[in-house]
């Protein structure tokens, strides 16, 4: 489902070039879930982000390799239909969720943007596809969530909403 072949990625500073990925080839199939394990600086970030290219460019440059889903090359999608899989099919569950949630809008607000960016649901319907997220990734009282802002939320049912 997902074939990431050959993929190398590079950082090219003032005084340095670093390969934070050489040659990595990995693949994924449905429903398999995958973890990469390496020490700190190794690497893991920077190919996780190459998949649907949010390597800063410049410093970083993907120099070789091939990314196949559902059977096309992300390396080599036009940028509009990036966005799609971004966040679509292919979705971050950063870190630091704290910094991935607008502040100042509820949470309701952002998931709701979100569905109605990726799907044809409206309003009303957004509105409950919404709630059905948060239910499924378990947090109580899903309805009433949605009226609250990121820092009502513990960490763990933040990154929850970035799961959803
Ligand atoms: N924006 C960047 N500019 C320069 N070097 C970077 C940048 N991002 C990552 N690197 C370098 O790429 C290598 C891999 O980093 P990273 O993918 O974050 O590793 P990991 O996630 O496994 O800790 C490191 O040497 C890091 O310093
Ligand atoms: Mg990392």
């Amino acid at each position: 489902m997902l074939d990431i072949r050959n993929l190398t990625v590079e950082f090219e500073t003032a005084h340095q070039r670093v390969r934070a990925v050489d040659g990595v080839s990995l693949a994924i199939g449905p429903g398999q879930v995958v973890g990469l394990v390496g020490e700190s600086g190794s690497g893991k970030t920077t190919l996780g982000l190459a998949v649907t290219r949010l390597i800063p460019e410049p410093p970083g440059a993907i120099r070789s390799g091939e990314i196949l889903f559902k059977g096309r090359d992300l390396l080599r999608l036009p940028q509009e239909e990036l966005v799609q899989v971004r966040g679509g099919a292919i979705a971050y569950v950063f870190q630091e969720p704290a910094t991935s949630l607008n502040p100042v809008m509820t949470v309701g607000r952002q998931l709701i943007e979100t569905v109605e960016r990726h799907t044809s649901r409206r309003s009303r319907a957004a509105r409950g596809r919404a709630v059905e997220l948060l239910a499924q990734v378990g947090i109580p009282a899903p309805e009433e969530r949605l009226s609250s802002y990121p820092h009502e939320l513990s960490g763990g049912m933040k990154q929850r909403v970035m799961r959803s």
